[in-house]
């Protein structure tokens, strides 16, 4: 059994890390055969691609994917510790396996990711959640068929999770839920340790890939008729920075771009590493989306510091501007934290002012969550709950307020959508921008998925907008 442990997973070595390749384990390849698995993947988008792993090593064990999870004999919890609603919803969905594995002795239960790297969690499953028969974290993806093996085999709870990250695993198998659209990671961790963030304790340091094996990647997902890729990453713009000496995401994006692919976007860029090397090379290629996720948390400066940001109101502002005034038609989103401890009514209208000046495309906005074993617990909070969703909904009303306001001005232009299929909802097809807008539109003669078409916008929403192909 290998416990997390919060004080490990702080520490950070110089320590080369080692590359290797992922060897799949013959002897049990479809041991499981017949059996049939639920995956259900909590969090960002770094979670939603480690499933597409998880998927693809469960098939090699034989399992089969099935979405409800009455019918699975193995059901895993793919988790995310960012705020405490999404562990609340992790421990909800428990409690209701709790009671169908009462029903069905076999069941098996397993739970993952960044959930599992906390003390607390794993505490809380040995004493109360008895009936979970596995836990890895995220260090250890790679071994999921070895310990389901010994779960199943020794029919006791197994749990294996590192707190510290060891070796960058390569060449794992992996089954991507959209056929044009693929996710690439190519930085792991986070080393910038803001105090509200549990990442940086969940991801351990940062990581990058060698830049041969993400062109590789690349090159295959290209010769499979992908269309899109998106780097991945906690901070994909300290991408190199524990590799190279003189290559960063900037000379990245230059190379994936020159390889022809029509749309390179990446994710996520944190303000204090976007480097002007960068700005440049994202206005320079059109196949690299004008597209970028620059979270500001807050506009004060005050808050910033206290977040360990790196940048003030100013710096975010004056990077801000240089994205906009170099790379034509940029779209730019962002994450807002409001009711961090200490902010008050003046730093609340100092978020509010910024976000009057960049009218931002989209923006992701949260309430302080309390995150165990983060600097930020430690800090005064005499910001009542109800203060904090008071200005939560000031916040909403005024970033909607924009992103009607950016969709009204697209009116009657021609995009380039990238067709995803047929929405749910309406008999219309849907796809995304280069500015990564939702469009959904009508069009005469049928479409495929992964086309990309010109479509006049027709009319716009909040979050959406309305068009018609030309
Ligand atoms: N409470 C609230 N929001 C948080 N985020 C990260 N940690 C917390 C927390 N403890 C938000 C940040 C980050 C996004 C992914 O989640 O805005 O950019
Ligand atoms: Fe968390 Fe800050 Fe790292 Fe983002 S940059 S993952 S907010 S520590």
């Amino acid at each position: 059994m290998h416990l997390p442990d919060y004080k490990e997973a702080r520490s950070r070595s110089k320590k080369e890390y080692n590359r290797i390749e992922f060897k799949s384990n013959n002897k049990i390849a479809n041991k499981y055969s017949g059996k049939k698995f639920f995956l259900k993947t909590y969090g960002c988008q770094m979670n939603e691609h480690d499933s597409e792993n998880i998927e693809a090593l469960l098939v090699s064990l034989g399992f089969s994917k099935v979405d409800d999870y009455n019918e699975a004999d193995l059901v895993l919890l793919n988790t995310c510790s960012i705020r405490e609603n999404a562990h609340n919803k992790a421990f909800g969905m428990l409690g209701r396996l709790k009671h169908l594995k009462s029903e069905k002795r076999d069941l098996l239960i397993g739970l993952c990711g960044c959930m599992a790297q906390e003390a607390s969690v794993v505490e809380e499953i040995l004493r109360d959640y008895k009936f979970v028969n596995f836990v890895f974290g995220t260090h250890n993806l790679y071994q999921l068929p070895n310990i389901i093996d010994k779960a199943i085999e020794e029919n006791e709870q197994q749990i294996e999770v590192f707190s510290r990250e060891g070796d960058l695993v390569e060449g794992l198998p992996v089954i991507r839920s959209n056929n044009y659209k693929a996710y690439v990671n190519i930085i792991y961790g986070c080393d910038k340790f803001c105090t509200y963030c549990i990442v940086p304790y969940t991801r351990g340091r940062e990581r990058s890939r060698k830049k041969e094996d993400i062109l590789t990647e690349i090159r295959d997902l290209i010769n499979d008729g992908y269309k899109e890729v998106t780097l991945l990453g906690q901070n994909v713009n300290a991408y190199g920075k524990d590799l190279y000496d003189d290559y960063n995401l900037g000379d990245l994006l230059e190379e994936i771009a020159l390889m022809g692919i029509p749309r390179v976007r990446f994710m996520t860029s944190h303000p204090w590493d976007f480097t002007d090397k960068m700005i440049e090379v994202i206005g320079k290629y059109p196949n690299i989306m004008p597209s970028v996720h620059l979270p500001v948390q807050s506009g004060s400066s005050k808050i910033l510091k206290r977040m360990g940001r790196r940048y003030t109101r100013e710096n975010y502002l004056e990077l801000f501007h240089k994205i906009k005034d170099t790379v034509p038609g940029v779209s730019i989103s962002t994450d807002i934290i409001v009711g961090f401890p200490g902010e008050t009514e003046e730093d609340f209208l100092e978020t509010m002012s910024l976000v009057e000046e960049c009218k931002y495309d989209n923006a992701f906005t949260f309430i302080f969550s309390e995150r165990e074993g983060t600097p930020a617990c430690k800090l005064e909070d005499n910001t009542s709950l109800a203060e904090k969703e008071e200005r939560l909904q000031r916040l909403n009303a005024v970033v909607n307020k924009y992103f009607l306001e950016n969709n009204k001005k697209l009116e009657g232009n021609v995009l380039k959508v990238l067709v995803e299929g047929i929405s749910e909802k309406k008999d219309m097809y849907f796809g995304y921008s280069e500015t990564n807008k939702l469009i959904n539109f009508n069009c005469d003669r049928e479409l495929s998925a992964g086309e990309i078409i010109d479509v006049e916008i027709t009319s716009a929403k909040t979050w959406s907008l309305d068009g018609k192909a030309i």
